[in-house]
């Protein structure tokens, strides 16, 4: 297994379409790094400079510390799985999975060897005689995934392997491939558009936005402290709510917007009290929005009023769609009670987990924003 690496790249398809922009990343040996963002953002066209695929346009690619910029992809020794994975109609699963060591003129014993080694990783030696026809989704998948571990290459490169799963199929197969990549120790990068999988399956994210990297980080640091308003918005689910104001003082320092005013939280109050008369943006996350009374110490949260307009029982919990002053927000609260559609509730903020942004640059306001 390998590193890789990726300096300053940038990717410039024709004249002026520029898919990847001062891209540095360094993939760790053994690690599993999930590239994320919406759809367009530059994820494929990373994967495929990585594996050969396309020439930067300038930047540096390394492969296990090499310069890798003019190896053609058959001496990268990288092995991509696609979300169209084509597996050949007419070969038997056995067949697929050998097919490109045959092409590379392997020993036949050889080939068999790595064939049964890889079906027993993947649990698939019951399927080696049938055709892809005769196999479910998810065990297509996995006749692709053996493909490519039949090649023993450096690194693996999955582009949304999972998108054509089903949604119950999708979670099992997240669980599998994080088995293997425990098993395996393999080198792996991940582009999913769901954020939710990149959470869930990655050592480290890089969020990514117009082909350039928005923030890195393990998935916990990336939700607790966002870089930026994008960053805030991608990771979590529902998103982040975002109120637009501006730092006043009111007594202490205070956000005040969209019809309401927050005080400040005595976590960010030094920080902060420097930005007053700032255009900002304050984001909170549903789920540090409650039923009020909340039963926090005095100043760590702050009672609002809100009308509610949608109401959505999770069975769990309840998500109230909910009119703040100007705004309307995202509320995740407890299953009960069940409030009316048009009903006026008392919610809590949980100041400790509001975040600010500026509004021009959209950056955090702070570098230590809340944990
Ligand atoms: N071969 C190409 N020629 C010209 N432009 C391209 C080519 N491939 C991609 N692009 C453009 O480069 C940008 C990045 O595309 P890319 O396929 O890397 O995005 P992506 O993040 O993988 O998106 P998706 O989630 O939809 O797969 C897009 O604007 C796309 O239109
Ligand atoms: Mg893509």
């Amino acid at each position: 297994m390998a590193t890789v690496t990726l300096q300053n790249v940038r990717k410039i398809y024709g004249r002026n379409t520029i898919a990847v922009d001062d891209f540095s990343l360094h993939v760790e040996d053994g690690e599993f790094v999930v590239l994320v963002g919406p759809s367009g953002c530059g994820k494929s066209t990373t994967l495929r400079l990585v594996a050969g695929l396309e020439d930067v346009t300038a930047g540096n690619v390394y492969i296990d510390g090499k310069p890798a910029n003019d190896l053609p992809p058959r001496d990268r020794n990288i092995a991509m799985v696609f979300q169209n994975y084509a597996l050949y109609p007419h070969m038997d699963v056995y067949r697929n999975m050998a097919f490109g060591l045959k092409l590379r003129k392997f020993p036949k014993e050889e080939i068999d060897a790595r064939v049964r080694e890889a079906a027993d990783v993947l649990g698939i030696e019951d399927l080696l005689d049938r055709k892809p026809k005769e196999l479910s989704g998810g065990q297509r998948q996995r006749v692709a995934v053996g493909r490519a571990i039949v090649r023993k290459p450096k690194a693996f490169l999955f582009d949304e392997p999972l998108s054509n799963l089903d949604a119950a199929l999708r979670v099992q197969m997240r669980t599998e491939l994080g088995k293997l990549h425990a098993r395996l120790g393999a080198t792996m990068i991940y582009v999913t558009h769901d954020q939710v999988e990149a959470m869930t399956m990655g050592d480290r994210l890089v969020v990514m936005r117009d082909g350039r990297i928005q923030q890195i980080g393990v998935p916990v640091q990336l939700y607790r402290r966002p870089a930026n308003r994008f960053v805030a918005g991608f990771i979590g689910s529902p998103s982040m709510n975002f109120l637009e104001g501006e730092l006043v003082r009111d007594g202490g320092p205070a956000f005040s917007g969209d019809g309401i005013t927050l005080p400040i939280p005595d976590c960010q109050r030094d920080s902060l009290s420097g930005h007053v008369g700032r255009r900002v943006i304050l984001g909170i996350r549903p789920e540090h929005i409650r039923y009020a009374p909340a039963a926090d110490a005095p100043g760590e949260s702050e009672d609002v009023t809100a009308k509610v307009e949608v109401v959505e029982p999770m069975g769990h919990e309840t998500w109230l769609y909910i009119r703040i002053g100007r705004a309307t927000c995202v509320a995740r609260v407890s299953a009960e009670p069940v409030p009316l559609v048009d009903e006026v509730v008392s919610l809590a903020f949980d100041l400790s987990a509001v975040h600010f942004f500026d509004r021009e640059t959209e950056a955090a306001l702070l570098p230590d924003a809340p944990e």
